[in-house]
């Protein structure tokens, strides 16, 4: 049986990979999710495994090496999956500090301590120890144009101290690729969306916002583009890439879902509307007439796009859940959970919110 260590498991794509790997799998894989629990991190995303024999949480921060050295001498680790990020662009503008500790320092602690379980006397690493490192496309930096696409060879070029944090914890596991021909994989995604989102990203904050008919803060001119994938889809392509992956490679994933952020809210708006039973009474208040244009990000990138030619070629990755399925899934799941997002909304997130949209 392979034990997985996961890494920031009770976040949105931790969660979400976690449930997906216990439906493909069931017993027969074993999981450790390692998570320091940060305003992101929620055990209630885990409510439905966490009582399953072959799942294990530890609260521990993936920066602290004590803590992380310690948990490989206890349990023999086979793979390891590392989503643990600090994740918010827009927190990273705010406050860098803390993007640096966790995705770089955090990312090459982890590395250090798989690498000092893994490696053999004689240099090499046993068969079937992996570590997947999760990262983003925003590495890679601003498109312009259409018809242009990210691809694995597109040179780094990070604006956002989010992204130049990501980008240095992708240039630690190459360093540990081509220096100890350590066992590692790095997936560079494009913006995901699904259940358990937590509402500082568009998506979630839309469908909140508009369901409380809130305004609707839609950045500069609101053509910046992005490219949105499904999360299972996400949990998928990981997971093939565990499996079939060529060591030492890079993967990009993504689906060809190319939107303007206006054209996402006004999506959501329309389902919103289809959605909704006449009797219920949120329904008087979603209305286009929510959208406000608010002041720009700072140092917006305008428009990311993922060739994924590589994993569908060499892997046979694809994306299963199209646009429009994903997005009714998606607000089905929180009309299914307004317990959720009240308790993920109460406290620290209105203070979050008057900081980051009063002054817009
Ligand atoms: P998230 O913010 O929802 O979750 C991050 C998790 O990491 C939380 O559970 C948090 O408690 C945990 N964490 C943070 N600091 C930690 C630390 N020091 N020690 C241990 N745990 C810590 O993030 P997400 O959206 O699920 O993203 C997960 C990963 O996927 C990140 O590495 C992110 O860069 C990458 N990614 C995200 C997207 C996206 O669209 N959300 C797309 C591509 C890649
Ligand atoms: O591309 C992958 C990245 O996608 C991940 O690496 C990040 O972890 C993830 O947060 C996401 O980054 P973005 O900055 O693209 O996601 P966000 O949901 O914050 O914003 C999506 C777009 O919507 C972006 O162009 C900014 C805009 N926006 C966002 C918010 C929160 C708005 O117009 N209004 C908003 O209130």
């Amino acid at each position: 049986m392979k034990t997985y260590l996961v890494t920031g498991g009770a976040g949105f794509i931790g969660s979400n990979y976690i449930h997906y790997m216990f439906r493909k799998y069931g017993d027969s894989i074993r999981i450790i999710n390692v998570d320091v629990l940060t305003y992101a991190g929620n055990l209630e995303n885990l409510r439905d495994v966490e009582n399953r024999e072959n799942y294990m949480f530890i609260r521990a921060d993936i920066t602290d090496k004590e803590a992380i050295q310690k948990i490989f001498a206890e349990h023999e680790i086979d793979r390891v999956v590392h989503f643990a990020a600090e994740s918010h662009v827009d927190r990273s503008i705010k406050n860098p500090e803390v993007f640096v500790k966790t995705n770089v320092l955090g990312t090459a602690v982890m590395l250090n301590c798989a690498k000092a379980a893994w490696e053999q006397p004689d240099g090499t690493f046993a068969e079937g120890k992996r570590f997947l490192h999760v990262s983003t496309d925003e590495v890679y930096g601003s498109l312009e144009e259409e018809g242009t696409y990210f691809y694995e060879t597109t040179p780094y070029a990070p604006h956002s101290p989010y992204s130049a944090s990501k980008a240095s914890s992708d240039m630690l596991v190459k360093s540990y690729i081509d220096t100890y021909h350590f066992p590692a994989n790095i997936t560079n995604c494009s913006n995901n969306y699904g259940p358990y989102q937590f509402p500082e990203k568009l998506i979630p904050l839309i469908i909140n916002n508009a369901l409380q008919g809130k305004t609707l803060p839609v950045y500069g001119d609101g053509k910046n583009v992005r490219d949105w994938l499904y999360v299972d889809d996400h949990a998928k392509g990981i997971d093939m890439v565990m499996e079939k992956g060529r060591l030492g490679e890079t993967y990009n994933i993504g689906g060809h879902n190319e939107k303007q952020n206006i054209e996402i809210v006004t999506i959501i708006i329309d389902t919103l509307l289809e959605m909704l039973p006449k009797s219920d009474p949120r329904r008087e208040l979603v209305s286009r007439d929510l959208i406000t244009y608010v002041e720009d990000r700072k140092g917006h990138d305008r428009r990311y796009a993922i060739a994924p030619d590589k994993i569908r070629a060499e892997i046979g990755w694809e994306p299963e859940t199209m646009f429009a399925e994903g997005i009714r899934k998606t607000i089905q799941w929180f009309f299914e959970h307004e317990e959720w997002m009240k308790n993920v909304t109460s406290g620290d997130y209105q203070k979050y919110y008057e900081d980051m949209y009063q002054n817009r």
